[in-house]
């Protein structure tokens, strides 16, 4: 039997759903609660509704559950968070601190908080960003990923806890929708070429971003929170790179397995979100401290999508 009991908070969205699932494949049925706003009728395993910001209910989870971790995934994304600034800073940073300050007071051991690729902005380098460079987010998503990075490795140099944290560029995978963010239509563009055959695009032809299939996505979670404490020597986040691709390659990929797909280009609002995010994104650190590698390319991941949504 583990030893371990996690607690996943925000377990209804697109990464939680399926990091679910794959946390109670190796830590047991028992060994996985989840929780999240709603009360769910059938929910798979344990479930707990759970606002993030009510502190006290958190903590009776905990308690009731003998919670060793917590995966905090509960936030606004970058594209609801700019319509609604002033409710996304306050989630993103007080459910934040709820969680950090169980981990200060020795209520849990150990925390997973995910970070963004949101975390750069206009005035970093594009091209393979570095894991230190210049960070000037302008938006309000990226300023609360950057705040919370800096609230981590505080927290951990501070009072030791051991918390830690990835960058993640846009996710995709075939079994959750995703939930509002400017990288999103790199899932829908599956879901339409399947349906209707054509696509429009909120993002411009040329607009290339960092993305990552969700296996890869999970196996670094997994593989970050199991590594030995030593190894894991940067407690902001770590940046973590899949593939890079533009809103044109995908859809030349897609077409290679269903040839009368179309897709034309209106972008929106969140146009100018992604043009402040880097292109692609250097991971050699996250490589060197705990062996971090990709398994999925654009090519293997659209094959292995469109099998499954099939
Ligand atoms: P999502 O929007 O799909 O899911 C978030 C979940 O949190 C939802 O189920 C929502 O109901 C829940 N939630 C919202 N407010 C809550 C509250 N007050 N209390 C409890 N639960 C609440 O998001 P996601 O894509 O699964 O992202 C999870 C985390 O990963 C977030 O921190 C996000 O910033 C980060 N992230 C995601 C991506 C991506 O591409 N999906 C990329 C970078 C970082
Ligand atoms: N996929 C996320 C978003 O677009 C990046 O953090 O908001």
């Amino acid at each position: 039997m583990s030893s371990e009991t996690i607690l996943i908070i925000g377990a209804n969205g697109q990464i939680g759903l399926e990091l679910a699932e794959n946390l109670r494949t190796i830590y047991g049925e028992n060994n996985v609660v989840s929780a999240d706003l709603k009360d769910l009728n059938n929910p798979h395993g344990i479930y707990e509704r759970l606002d993030v910001l009510d502190k006290e209910r958190m903590y009776a989870i905990i308690k009731k559950y003998n919670v060793t971790q917590v995966y905090l995934l509960a936030a606004l994304l970058s594209a609801t968070a700019e319509q609604k600034p002033k409710a996304a800073w306050n989630l993103n940073m007080e459910g934040l601190f709820n969680v950090l300050d169980a981990a200060k007071e020795g209520i849990i051991k150990k925390v997973y908080w995910p970070s963004s690729i949101a975390v750069f902005g206009p005035t970093t380098p594009r091209v393979n960003t570095p894991q230190y460079t210049v960070m000037e987010p302008n938006t309000i998503y990226g300023i609360s990923k950057l705040a919370g990075e800096r609230f981590c490795e505080y927290y951990f140099q501070k009072y030791n806890v051991d918390v830690r944290s990835i960058r993640y560029p846009g996710l995709i995978g075939w079994k959750s929708a995703p939930g509002g963010g400017t990288t999103d239509y790199a899932v829908h563009i599956y879901h339409e070429a399947l349906k209707n055959k054509t696509y429009e695009c909120f993002l411009s032809e040329q607009t290339a971003l960092p993305m990552m299939y969700m296996h890869d996505a999970l196996k670094a979670t997994i593989s970050l929170m199991d590594a030995p404490a030593e190894n894991v020597k940067i407690r902001s986040s770590y940046n973590i790179s899949g593939m890079s691709f533009t809103p044109k390659q995908i859809a030349d990929e897609i077409k290679k397995h269903i040839p009368e797909f179309t897709i034309s280009y209106k972008p929106d609002f969140r146009q100018t979100i992604a043009d402040s995010w880097p292109a692609s994104i250097d991971d050699s650190y996250a490589n060197k401290d705990w062996g971090w590698k990709p398994d999925f390319d654009l090519a293997k991941m659209t094959d292995d999508m469109l099998m499954n949504l099939k």
